[in-house]
């Protein structure tokens, strides 16, 4: 039997064909982003890179490549089926104003055919049909025909397939997609990449990025034409190994053996679930900025994750203890290339625990609430089934199970409407949500960054040279800058740091960017983020002979730029966190 091609071998083929193309590799960014306002996890490859692709120069040069863990719960229901995940690794490669579509199409042909070995006779590719934003993409359809691929397997298709954002501003631009047919037999007249039936297994997206999308929705072009491909790993290596399904490879048989040998039934969708979710929330768990279950933001995304695989482990008769069985298979099989699960293992294993306990309570109290909602009535409301759901963590279908096991029905679609409202609300509050980074690249959020780094120096010089950055969030309007300290700052502290700002301001000192290797950074004593991990080569901002920090920019060119710097107010965030609002007058 032919070997097959394991998940570690897929990735080092990748980056090293890349590198041989001149492609510095890079390291996954943590799945929860520090720097982007617009999501709560990272969810493609391009994330960390955004203000790269919009025109900041990277310390690593113009070619990237690397493999990052990416989180994606928009299609959650869809887990279960044979290609859907939440968590999952992407392998991809940037041009950053570099090389464009005839050599990421040409490469990604060959990495396919010749690295990978694929039947050509299997590749189907979508590409932007055109509209009135951006015109046709002839350039990629073209370059797909002379490497081999007939018309018949290219297909134009509109913007809803054919084309990529982050959100619903900023880098995106036309893709073209690249799908293996599974051998299934067409669904009907219309099949076609895309059409969801499972026919074609959709492995690898090449966007083009060179416009950027602007608040009142027009299409504007970048500074620089960039490349951004996503390929998952996951996919890739069911496809290549000939399964039908993500579930049936090497990542995923281990842990649906441990769901099995704990079950009293069988259920293949309540098994995928399990593994698909527990697997997911080890890594939220596990991660340089690893959360714990709560109500809000991430945690909440995480504790969903969690109830909804407690249930239907509960489905399958399995009592307590398989959630850390899980989590510490995946913490084997991953930790080599993520040392940081390991170290997080205590924490990972302490927070499922205590989360199963928690919902376990819940679970039985949510069976009482609907024993009382339930009395004298034949049919609970979608509000009743909703409060169950808000309240106890119950699934809808849970709730429908329960009551028909008592001849009850339940409104659904009631439910559904209520479910929707509360959707709307929550994601409008989540774009509202705004965790940490600069809000934007506006003026004066930039002068506001570099005042950052100047008060993080100035605390040091001024009230302890133990004194690191925790966090930072910047708007238009003002800077917030967390650090490390263990009690209130006195009035006196407070005035000689905000001198010392002014000072610097006043000198006109320039700012400074250098590329160096991470340790050359160490050694000068540059300033960098708590547990963060750095690449080969970092930028590193020298301010004067002032301040020197790791970071990605942007910046002002000299400080004499930023006016008067006037700090509104000091207070306590968490134990042993101090936070800084200030503002430039
Ligand atoms: N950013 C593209 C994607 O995630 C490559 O599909």
């Amino acid at each position: 039997m032919k070997k097959e091609l394991t998940a570690k071998e897929l990735k080092s083929k990748f980056l090293e064909f890349f590198r041989e193309r001149g492609h510095a590799i890079i390291p996954s960014a943590p799945l929860i982003p520090e720097h982007d306002p617009t999501t709560l996890f990272i969810s493609a490859g391009m994330h960390p890179l955004k203000p790269f692709l919009l025109g900041q120069p990277h310390p690593q040069g113009k070619r990237l490549a690397d493999v990052q863990r990416c989180l994606r719960t928009g299609d959650i229901e869809d887990v279960g089926d044979d290609t859907h995940l939440t968590f999952f690794e992407m392998i991809g490669n940037w041009s950053l104003g570099d090389y464009f579509k005839k050599e990421a199409i040409t490469w990604s042909y060959e990495f396919l055919t010749k690295v990978l070995g694929y039947d050509p006779g299997k590749i189907h590719v979508t590409v932007f049909a055109g509209d009135k934003d951006a015109p046709r993409d002839d350039e990629a359809a073209n370059t797909w025909l002379s490497l081999g691929i007939p018309k018949s397997r290219i297909y134009f298709l509109p913007k809803e397939d054919n084309w990529w954002h982050s959100g619903e501003t900023g880098p995106c631009g036309p893709d073209t997609e690249i799908f293996i047919d599974s051998g299934k037999p067409k669904c009907g007249k219309d099949c076609r990449p895309g059409c969801g039936c499972g026919k074609y297994f959709e492995i690898w997206n090449n966007v083009f990025m060179e416009y950027n999308r602007t608040k009142d929705g027009k299409y504007e072009k970048l500074a620089q034409k960039n490349v951004d491909t996503g390929m998952g790993v996951e996919r890739t290596i069911a496809t290549i190994n000939g399964k039908k399904s993500v579930y049936d490879t090497e990542l995923f048989i281990p842990l649906i053996k441990l769901v099995k040998e704990s079950a009293k039934k069988h259920d293949e969708k309540s098994i995928r679930i399990i593994v698909d979710h527990i697997r997911a929330a080890t890594f939220i768990l596990g991660d340089e900025r690893g959360v714990a279950p709560s109500n809000v933001d991430q945690g909440y995304v995480l504790r969903r994750l969690i109830r909804r695989a407690i249930r239907h482990a509960r489905l399958l008769g399995i009592e307590k203890g398989l959630l850390k069985k899980l989590a510490i298979e995946v913490i084997k099989m991953y930790s080599d290339d993520y040392p940081i699960l390991a170290r997080k293992q205590g924490f990972v294993l302490q927070e499922l625990e205590r989360e199963e306990n928690k919902f376990l309570n819940t679970l039985d109290r949510g069976l009482r609430m609907f024993e009382k909602l339930s009395r004298n009535k034949k049919e609970l409301s979608g509000k009743d089934a909703f409060l169950l759901y808000q309240s106890y963590g119950f699934p809808i279908e849970m709730t429908v199970e329960l009551a028909s096991e008592k001849g009850l029905k339940v409104d659904v679609s009631g439910f559904n409407e209520e479910y929707r409202k509360h959707q709307e609300l929550s994601r409008a509050s989540a774009q509202k949500k705004f965790v940490g980074g600069l809000a934007d690249t506006s003026e004066a959020s930039i002068k506001l960054h570099t005042a950052t780094h100047l008060l993080n120096e100035a605390l040091r010089r001024v009230v302890s040279k133990d004194i690191k950055q925790r966090g930072s969030n910047i708007t238009p309007e003002r800077l917030r800058f967390d650090f490390n300290f263990h009690r209130k700052l006195t009035k006196e502290e407070l005035k000689k740091v905000e001198d010392l700002v002014n000072e610097q301001i006043k000198k006109g000192l320039p700012v400074r960017r250098e590329v160096m290797t991470f340790e050359q950074a160490k050694a000068l004593g540059a300033q960098a983020e708590f547990e963060a991990k750095y690449g080969d080569k970092v930028s590193v901002y020298f301010i004067g002979d002032f301040s020197k920090e790791i970071c990605a920019g942007p910046h002002v060119k000299n400080t004499k730029e930023l006016g008067t710097f006037k700090i509104i107010k000091e207070e306590s965030v968490a134990a042993g966190v101090r936070r800084i609002r200030a503002v430039l007058l």
